[in-house]
């Protein structure tokens, strides 16, 4: 088989993997794909090229093969987030030191490479640092710098961005020692520009990194002349870019307000749901037991997942949970916030990990009409994707965001630790309403005292005598 062939096949798999990633059934199958369509480009380029230098090949692949096994296996669903910036920051980096190693060899270099060289080293170099800085934000190894909220962080990153296309243009001239100062200017710059981004916005610039890393691996694609790397650079570079815009609709943001409004909201510290409780007035609290009564009574519940129920890993216990109901005659459905948890799709990973039905994950503007219909609804780890302020209150800082409307609902439970906020690092009206009562603890504690406590009720029983 030939290398154009190969090359093709690879797109093909590499576009139909992209595609089957959008739908939770297909996302296995598509990830299998995806991988299939780089070990066929591994194997054209090895035909192409031929295989002078084996066993560096052999180490890298020994080596980034191993270190991703280790991660994909250990690293918790709850810091995705950090890893996708660290796989992007690695992303930047491999096109930086590809076009850096390509002007280091003999010959001249044409207009056009030499701009493909400076495009990958500017884009791979911030991609590079900017995910470094995301990732050590989202693991609150790094905070914001008071100094980064001030007007003057503009000035400093316009001088670098001006420095770095003056070191550009001296390339273009012919002198390749700019690419020194160019690589340095443009690692700074990533820097400056992720630095001021609040915890509450890292999703959303990981993303656009993502983005940026496609970019870098097309501008690659150019500099050694694969026409593969530069239609998936391309592919992941625009589907980085729908994914920022999707994320920043859901959030009511805009991109330019993420990338130089500063930090929103709470620090990267809120995302474990730490921060102090705000004053709350009229908060009713209730236990598990009054909470599976009302379970008990219902004829339609619907829970609302969060953050908090990633964290408590409390998604078998619920699944659990809704079996129980099932038997007993209550319609069950979950409702599913897009922003909900750390990532885009993180409510459905984890409910799919727990084998709940998709058709029973129902998403935001389907189940928001049907919250008046709703007996019961239990808030499980969630707290902005609740919170009425949003629709409500023009001053709050989530004004807009489009949310799930429990507040309609007969009664909501709404299961948490204590009073902390959200990411959003905000009060939440939710909590004081009069039908809503806080069922306090550790979500998965919660949810197996609700089963404990309608087995009590003989909940399991009648469900078993209609098996
Ligand atoms: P959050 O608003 O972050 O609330 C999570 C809540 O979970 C906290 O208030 C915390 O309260 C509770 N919690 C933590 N550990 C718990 C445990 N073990 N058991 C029970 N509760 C626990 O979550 P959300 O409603 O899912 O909203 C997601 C937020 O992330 C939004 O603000 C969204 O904009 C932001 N965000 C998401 C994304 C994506 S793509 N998903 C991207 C960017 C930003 P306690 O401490 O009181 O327990």
């Amino acid at each position: 088989m030939n290398q154009l062939l190969l090359d093709l096949t690879a797109v093909l798999l590499l576009a139909l993997g992209l595609r089957g990633l959008a739908k939770l059934r297909t996302a296995r199958t598509a990830n299998g794909l995806a991988a299939l369509a780089i070990g066929l480009a591994v194997v054209g380029l090895l035909l192409n090229q031929g295989l002078a230098g084996w066993p560096w090949m052999l180490g890298g692949l020994a080596l980034g093969g191993g270190i991703g096994v280790v991660l994909a296996l250990r690293v918790p669903m709850t810091a995705m987030p950090e890893t996708v910036a660290l796989f992007n920051g690695c992303g930047g980096m491999a096109s930086l030191l590809v076009a850096l190693g390509v002007v280091g060899l003999p010959g001249p270099m044409g207009l056009l490479a030499t701009v493909s060289v400076l495009a990958s080293v500017v884009v791979g170099a911030i991609t590079f640092s900017g995910s470094l800085v995301a990732m050590a934000k989202l693991q609150e190894w790094l905070d914001t710098p008071a100094w980064t909220q001030r007007q003057a962080r503009h000035a400093v990153n316009i001088t670098l961005a001006v420095a770095c296309l003056v070191c550009c243009v001296v390339v273009v001239q012919g002198q390749l020692l700019g690419l020194a100062p160019l690589t340095l200017l443009a690692l700074l710059l990533g820097i400056g520009l992720t630095l001021p981004i609040g915890g509450a916005d890292m999703p959303v610039v990981i993303s656009l990194l993502n983005s940026y890393s496609g970019v870098a691996a097309a501008a690659a694609g150019f500099v050694v002349g694969s026409a593969l790397l530069i239609v998936a650079g391309a592919m992941v570079g625009a589907a980085g870019l729908i994914l920022t815009q999707v994320m920043c609709t859901a959030m009511n943001r805009s991109l330019t307000s993420v990338l130089f409004g500063g930090a929103l909201g709470a620090s990267s510290a809120a995302a474990g749901g730490d921060k102090e409780a705000e004053s709350y007035g009229r908060i009713t609290s209730c236990s598990a037991e009054e909470c599976a009564m009302a379970l008990e009574q219902a004829e339609r519940v619907v829970f609302v997942p969060g953050y908090g129920l990633a964290v408590a890993q409390a998604q078998h216990s619920l699944r659990e949970l809704a079996r129980l109901l099932e038997g007993h005659g209550v319609e069950v459905s979950y409702a599913i916030h897009p922003v909900a948890g750390r990532m885009p799709g993180h409510m459905n990973v984890l409910l799919a990990e727990a084998d709940v039905p998709y058709d029973q994950l129902i998403e935001m503007d389907v189940i928001n009409p049907e919250f008046p219909r709703t007996d019961v609804v239990i808030v499980l780890g969630a707290n902005d994707v609740v919170n009425p302020q949003a629709k409500n209150d023009p001053t709050s800082p989530l004004f807009g965001m489009p949310v799930l409307e429990v507040d309609q609902a007969r009664s909501v439970y709404v299961v948490k630790r204590g009073l902390g906020a959200g990411y959003a690092g905000i009060k939440n009206g939710l909590f004081e309403l009069p039908q809503t009562a806080m069922v306090f603890g550790d979500a998965k504690a919660v949810i197996n005292g609700l089963i404990t406590e309608l087995r009590g009720l003989g909940v399991g029983k009648k469900a078993l005598a209609t098996v």
